[in-house]
């Protein structure tokens, strides 16, 4: 199986290397080749770079590390290319506000899990998935002793959410399915099991059986 990892920024960078350290079979894509080139070549023999139609072709399971904006646009203008694959979304819907801090940039009530879920080509499989946890507490966390910690993720296609939890473990996280995409909301921020939210955060899997 074939990871893809668009946008190596914040999370897609410290995504990649954890997978790359568990072993798992990588290709990393970026706007900037060039950028995808250099951490491919830091991480190693199981992590490509390339374009990113290329890498969303070639991978099993591709993972959309770039803005709710920026995801938009991508599925617009790739959708039909997503048929097939296993998509993850890690996306918390919100912007700059101008002042040094964030505001959500849909409605209170809706979650970017639901909206993408919306814009995604029959055949595709969304799971949400690597976006509870901020970019620090996903490096500083990782293979977490004696108890890891959990990363939540959610999705309606069982196959694809068991896929994604393999490679939550592989991360060096606990996975623990909060639901189908209409219980996104909980997991992106501001939700009540989001780092930067009310739970605000890390939880092992104990405890979050009992948040459920
Ligand atoms: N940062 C966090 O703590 C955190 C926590 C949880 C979830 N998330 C979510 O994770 C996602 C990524 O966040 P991030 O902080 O990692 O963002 P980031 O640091 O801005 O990284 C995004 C990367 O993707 C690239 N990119 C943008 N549009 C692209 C496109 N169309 N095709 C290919 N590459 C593209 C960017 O290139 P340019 O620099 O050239 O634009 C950048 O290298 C977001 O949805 C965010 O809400 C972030």
């Amino acid at each position: 199986m074939t990871t893809a990892i668009i946008g190596i920024g914040n999370i897609g960078s410290r995504l990649a290397r954890e997978l790359a350290d568990g072993g798992e079979k990588l290709i990393v894509a970026d706007r900037t080749f060039k950028k995808a080139q250099m951490l491919a070549g830091a991480l190693g023999g199981n992590v490509d770079a390339m374009e990113v139609d290329d890498a969303i072709k070639s991978a099993d399971v591709v993972v959309l590390a770039v803005y709710f904006d920026a995801i938009k646009v991508l599925l617009a203008e790739k959708g039909p290319m997503f048929a097939g694959k296993i998509v993850v979304d890690p996306s918390n819907p919100i912007a700059p506000d101008g002042n040094g801090g964030f505001r959500k940039i849909i409605p209170e009530d809706q979650s970017s899990g639901q909206l993408i879920a919306g814009l995604l080509p029959d055949g595709a499989k969304l799971v949400k998935a690597f976006g509870t946890l901020g970019a620090q507490s996903l490096e500083a966390a990782a293979n977490r002793t004696p108890e890891r910690a959990v990363l939540f993720y959610a999705s309606d296609d069982a196959g694809a959410g068991e896929t994604v939890a393999r490679l939550i473990a592989t991360s060096g996280f606990a996975p623990v399915r909060v639901g189908g995409i209409d219980q996104s909301i909980r997991i992106e921020v501001g939700g009540d099991l989001h780092e930067f939210g009310k739970l605000g955060r890390t939880v092992s899997a104990d405890e979050a059986k009992e948040l459920l």
